[in-house]
């Protein structure tokens, strides 16, 4: 998808699943498998999408020391071993560097290259993914999703088995509800093999979000629509689909499918309930979509020319050969809500009490007299006593409110300038007024962790969870772990990354 000129800042029990043999488990793959359409790739940070599956789901690296391991099912079929996971990355960040295929493809996704567009990283490549910003339980169980900031990528311009040209094929992605945002494009599908646009009809993915350039669906948004290249589709032409729903689950399982001149869109809560059905017919009548001319790269988070101004969450999806039936689709559905999709808690460490005055203190050798303070709207760090002035002392004073962006975290007032919150705006620290938006709100929410360096809490960004608050040259910034500015230095990141939450001074 071009974005132009606005770029922006269960295993169910399978029931009448016709096998040889002793009734198994089936996962959504042996079901697709089972109803002629198999998966050619299969893609879950968060469980194994066979039955059988007990390969690696997915590879972390860690800031601390550049290592990687892979994360693979407790069990055969089962949830992703997430204990492993918070075992290696104690004590430091850690990202995702590969979602692997399961379906023995190798249609692994990796950090997505430039492309028609930049990635933020130094090499024009798009940034990796937390491996904590997205934890949710599984029938209890905890994993984490692959939580995709603007800026973020995953891409694999050489898959085999996808479909090209105007080939059927199926897909479908259970992703977060509630993390959305109109820039272009929060994909998962088929896309250009040279991160480029080249044309109408060069991409068949899901989209998610509320972009509303191209097409909409009711009410004001999110939808899952298809990105067809050059278009986000709710149905037969660019423009509005009445039936196509504006999505409020927690969690939401969408479906794209497509044949020659004839193509669908589904979606469901992905925590309970069925499928239904917002387009179910013929392709754009514009020229190019019909036939398609799909290219079969896969991508995660980005458009087909590597836009990167989208947001979202993925937990699973998978990509099929053939069109699979409605009824296939609706045995994936079941299967997908008896995993048991459940919200995880997204702070951890001393627990912090909303309505509370705080301070944060530095604990970096030789910066322990310094607390989190700002001067005028730069956020920074300053020497603060019981004999400071009562101005000074206000301006390290902190209350503490339900995330403005996300009531899971937190939002850090200004004492001394009410209304006024501790936000990010170009990896800076920075104190602003609430002026009620979407994107301030976000920007405004951070989420305390369990501190790096082992004392207290270490604070990070919601929308951005790669993002820390650190002191450096006793500024405030949201810096990431040996990212591509000064202040993200890998050495001394986790004293500077780390505060002690105490009482406030006024
Ligand atoms: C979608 O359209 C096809 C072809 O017209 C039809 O066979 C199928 O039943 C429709 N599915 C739904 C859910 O409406």
């Amino acid at each position: 998808m071009f974005s132009g000129s606005h770029l922006r800042r269960t295993c169910t029990l399978a029931l009448g699943f016709v096998a040889t043999g002793p009734l198994v488990a089936a996962g959504p793959c042996d079901i697709y498998y089972a109803g002629g359409t198999p998966c050619i790739a299969a893609h879950s940070t968060t469980r194994a999408l066979y039955n059988a599956f007990t390969g690696s789901l997915y590879q972390v690296q860690r800031g601390s020391d550049s290592a990687t391991t892979d994360i693979a099912p407790l069990s055969a079929g089962g949830v992703a071993n997430a204990g492993a996971q918070d075992s290696f990355c104690a004590g430091t960040t850690c990202l995702i560097t590969v979602i692997y295929d399961q379906s023995g493809r190798g249609n692994h996704l990796t950090q997505a290259p430039p492309g028609g567009f930049q990635g933020p990283e130094a090499n024009g490549y798009d940034n990796l993914a937390s491996a904590t910003g997205a934890p949710v339980t599984l029938n209890g169980q905890k994993a984490y999703g692959v939580f995709i900031s603007p800026g973020t990528g995953y891409r694999n311009n050489a898959a085999s088995g996808t479909a090209t040209g105007d080939a059927a094929e199926g897909m479908y992605a259970v992703l977060d509800g509630t993390h959305y945002n109109d820039g272009c494009c929060f994909d998962y599908g088929n896309a250009e093999t040279s991160s480029t646009d080249t044309g109408n009809g060069h991409m068949e993915a899901i989209y998610f979000g509320d972009n509303s350039i191209w097409g909409t669906g009711s009410g004001s948004g999110p939808w899952i629509m298809a990105d067809l290249e050059n278009g986000l589709f709710s149905g037969l032409s660019a423009g509005n689909n009445a039936g196509d729903p504006s999505i409020s689950y927690q969690f939401v399982t969408a479906v794209v499918k497509g044949q020659p001149n004839h193509w669908a869109i589904r979606g469901a809560n992905a925590a309970s309930g069925s499928l239904s059905t917002y387009y179910n017919g013929t392709r754009p009548s514009v020229s190019g979509y019909n036939p398609m001319s799909k290219e079969g790269a896969i991508i995660l988070g980005i458009g087909g020319d590597n836009s990167v101004s989208a947001q979202g969450t993925f937990y699973e999806g998978v990509m099929t050969s053939g069109y699979p039936s409605d009824a296939t689709e609706d045995s994936v559905q079941a299967n997908i809500v008896a995993a048991g999709y459940s919200t995880a808690p997204l702070t951890s460490g001393p627990v912090l009490a909303t309505g509370s005055s705080i301070s944060l203190r530095a604990t970096t050798s030789g910066y322990t007299t310094r607390y989190l303070a700002h001067t005028g709207s730069t956020i920074n760090t300053q020497v603060v006593t019981l004999s400071s002035t009562t101005a000074l002392k206000q301006q390290a004073s902190w209350t503490l409110h339900p995330g403005l962006g996300n009531s899971a975290c937190f939002s850090f007032e200004s004492a001394d300038v009410p209304g006024s919150y501790i936000r990010h705006s170009n990896f800076a620290l920075q104190l602003d007024a609430d002026d009620g938006s979407k994107q301030f709100r976000e920007d405004a929410t951070f989420c305390p962790q369990a501190g790096l360096n082992g004392q207290g809490s270490s604070v990070r960004s919601w929308n951005y969870p790669t993002c820390w608050f650190r002191h450096f040259n006793n500024v405030g910034y949201a810096a990431r772990n040996g990212g591509v500015h000064a202040f993200d230095a890998a050495a001394s990141f986790n004293d500077d990354a780390s505060w002690v939450v105490g009482a406030g001074f006024a």
